[in-house]
């Protein structure tokens, strides 16, 4: 796709984003966009704990990624942020440009695996795209994003190298 473009996410974009997120879950749209707020503060704070990308086609926003840092303690370990294509362009490469952006921008800073979370329920078709993407389902956490709607924990390893380092 040639006039497809991928930048960081900025305020201005929260509202569009927040909207194709409800496309697919109101539950995620609600607490995404606090979370996006969060993310630009402390960014600006020089704080970076987590960075959000948006897609962008002729100039109008059609996806996001992002990555989060692991606040647990675990050297070089990521999760992929907000992943969301608009319904009106999925098929179209827009999120294998997204999910490659955010793995060449990770395996930057050192990140050695990056995980995700996803609904066991309602996310066949993101599944197989992480199972494209040479993710694993790891674990399964049940009750998780709520009662009986269970959690697919899906991992990718990008280098042993840090591991074997520390052995
Ligand atoms: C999952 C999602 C982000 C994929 O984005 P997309 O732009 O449609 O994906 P792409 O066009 O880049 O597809 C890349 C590859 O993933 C696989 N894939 C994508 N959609 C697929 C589908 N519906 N069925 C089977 N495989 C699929 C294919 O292998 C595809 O490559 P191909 O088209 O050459 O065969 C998008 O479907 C989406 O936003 N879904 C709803 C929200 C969601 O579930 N997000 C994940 C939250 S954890």
């Amino acid at each position: 796709m040639t006039d497809l473009s991928i930048r960081d996410m900025i305020p201005t974009d929260v509202e569009r984003v927040c909207e194709i997120i409800g496309q697919h879950n109101k539950w995620d749209k609600e607490i995404a966009g606090p979370f996006f707020l969060r993310e630009f503060k402390e960014n600006i704070a020089g704080l970076r704990r987590s960075r959000h990308f948006v897609a962008e086609i002729s100039g109008r926003v059609t996806g996001s990624s992002g990555w989060i840092e692991s606040q647990i303690c675990a050297h070089g370990i990521y999760w992929l942020g907000w992943t969301y294509v608009d319904e009106a362009n999925r098929r179209q490469g827009i999120g294998q440009a997204l999910l490659d952006h955010v793995e060449t921008t990770v395996r930057g800073l050192g990140c050695r695996k990056i995980y995700l979370d996803t609904g066991a329920t309602g996310y066949d078709t993101a599944i197989k795209f992480y199972e494209r993407n040479g993710f694993v389902n790891e674990t399964i956490l049940p009750d998780y994003y709520s009662s009986g709607v269970a959690c697919y924990v899906m991992a990718k390893t990008l280098t042993k190298a840090l591991a074997q380092s520390i052995r």
